[in-house]
């Protein structure tokens, strides 16, 4: 035995209850009650402390070239944040090149992340490209252990709505998860040329020109598609009321269709975008409005939003300052990776869901979805010892100069915690304690993941 967690009380998507555990090797070798600390192994007291599965953020884009410069934060910033806000796992978006193989991207970008990643580390594939043969070569990132693809429905690299349902229909034989950015491409190119002919340049008309109905219909119209050939289907950074309503329905009929929301859709509102300094909350979709909030965490308690997730692509101030005069110019995304874990715990330890719900969300459905449990996402006997050990009584204030990553603001400044993790052990290693990072650049891990498998009737069930 290497390290002894004692006297915690252990939280999982399903119990709670008061336990040790037993790390060797980086593995969880043992839970029980009372277990004996070995010679030479490290004993940490965890009482009144809850012990957590480390966190899986399943949506990051690490130095990713985007909006005409690169994401803030690269693979050893953006691990370093996660580790610091009990992340002990992300999945980082590759995006295909024109041309290449969908392995040979994964490749590419494995190259720059493993010298850098703190924590461990998956890709899902930005699919651009299916000309060619290059549909097929799906099949070799799938036995690489990329499984997991996400097509674009809007951006300049975009796909048609003929190449998706090519990839839903490829992902069937696969074994494949397709992941899908719904919003109405036409709508918002035309309102984003009308607002800015008509001088309505803020970033309240970023808001206008990408509204609720906008992401609505392209929720609606991509599980449509997935229905119709009863292909899983995962929406990412689902942030609308009508598409929470449509994926609540093919939910209910039995299709395998999945929906990831973020913690920005889940606090904030569309009024951010009236503030002076709103263009720092630019994402696409945008932040929607208070009714579309609240059924996302309907949705949430329900059951029918399966996982939450950063979409963590920070850009610094004087980025995001070049849409001050035209809303089009700002680079779409915010800084989150650090704040996900803290922020839904704490709407626990508020009382709004149980602490089971924030670990299934924030890791153990991500796994089982993504095909990396039981390895990952879980409290077990054999699986990675990502452990976050977390203090329900420390309370905390979100500031920019106490985060871990790069950017140089926060669109969560001044937003208050109740409970925070206090430690955070990566495959038995300690990364995070008390608000200091302790890891090293390299010491993460390529985590292979595999095929999507559903059973039953219900199709919702995932087998792992
Ligand atoms: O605004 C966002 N979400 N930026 C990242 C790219 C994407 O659409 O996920
Ligand atoms: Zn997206
Ligand atoms: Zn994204």
């Amino acid at each position: 035995m290497d390290l002894l967690i004692k006297g915690g009380k252990i939280v999982t998507a399903d119990a709670a209850f008061k336990a040790d555990i037993a790390v060797k090797n980086g593995k969880i070798a043992a839970i029980g009650v009372n277990i004996k600390p070995e010679a030479g192994a490290e004993t940490v007291d965890a009482a009144d402390k809850l012990v957590l599965p480390g966190a899986i953020d399943a949506h990051t884009h690490l130095a990713m070239p985007f909006g005409g410069t690169i994401s803030a934060d690269d693979y050893e910033a953006g691990t370093r944040a996660a580790a610091c806000g009990g992340t002990t796992t992300v999945f980082d978006f590759v995006l295909q090149d024109f041309g290449e193989s969908m392995v040979d991207a994964v490749k590419r970008r494995q190259a720059i992340c493993e010298p850098q990643a703190v924590v461990d580390y998956a890709f899902h594939v930005g699919v651009k490209d299916v000309s060619d043969g290059l549909l097929d070569t799906i099949d070799d990132s799938v036995k690489y252990g990329v499984p997991s693809f996400k097509v674009f429905m809007v951006y300049d690299f975009g796909v048609t709505d003929g190449v998706f349902y090519q990839v839903l229909e490829k992902s069937k034989k696969a074994g494949a998860l397709i992941a899908v950015h719904a919003e109405n491409n036409e709508m918002v190119n035309m309102l984003t040329r009308r607002f800015l002919s008509e001088g309505k340049t803020s970033a309240w008309y970023h808001y206008l020109s990408r509204s609720e109905f906008v992401e609505a219909e392209a929720d609606e119209r991509a599980i449509q598609w997935a229905k119709s050939l009863n292909a899983p289907l995962y929406i990412v950074h689902l942030a609308n009321k009508q598409g929470m309503d449509a994926v609540t329905k093919a939910r209910d009929e039995g299709y395998p269709i999945f929906a990831e929301t973020c913690p920005h859709y889940l606090y904030f509102t569309s009024d951010v975008y009236k503030r002076e300094d709103g263009r720092n909350w630019v994402c696409s979709p945008p932040v929607k409005g208070r009714e579309s909030r609240e059924a996302l965490w309907s949705g949430v308690k329900r059951g029918d939003i399966s996982t939450i997730a950063t979409d963590h692509c920070p850009f610094q101030q004087n980025e995001k300052d070049w849409g001050i005069d035209d809303f089009s110019k700002i680079p779409n995304g915010c800084a989150g990776i650090e704040n996900m874990y803290p922020y839904m715990l704490s709407e626990a330890n508020k009382g709004r869901i149980t602490f089971n719900k924030a670990v299934e969300l924030c890791a153990t459905n991500v796994a089982k979805i993504f095909g990396c449990a039981p390895q990952k996402g879980v409290l077990q006997a054999g699986a990675d010892a990502d452990i976050v050990i977390y203090d329900p009584k420390k309370n905390f204030t979100i500031k920019n100069e106490f985060m871990h990553g790069n950017n140089d603001h926060t669109i969560w400044e001044g937003v208050e915690l109740k409970g925070y993790p206090i430690a955070t052990y990566s495959r038995g290693s300690l990364v995070y304690k008390d608000g200091e990072f302790l890891g090293s650049k390299g010491a993460g891990k390529f985590v292979k993941c595999k095929p999507i498998k559903l059973t039953g009737p219900d199709l919702r069930n995932i087998k792992f």
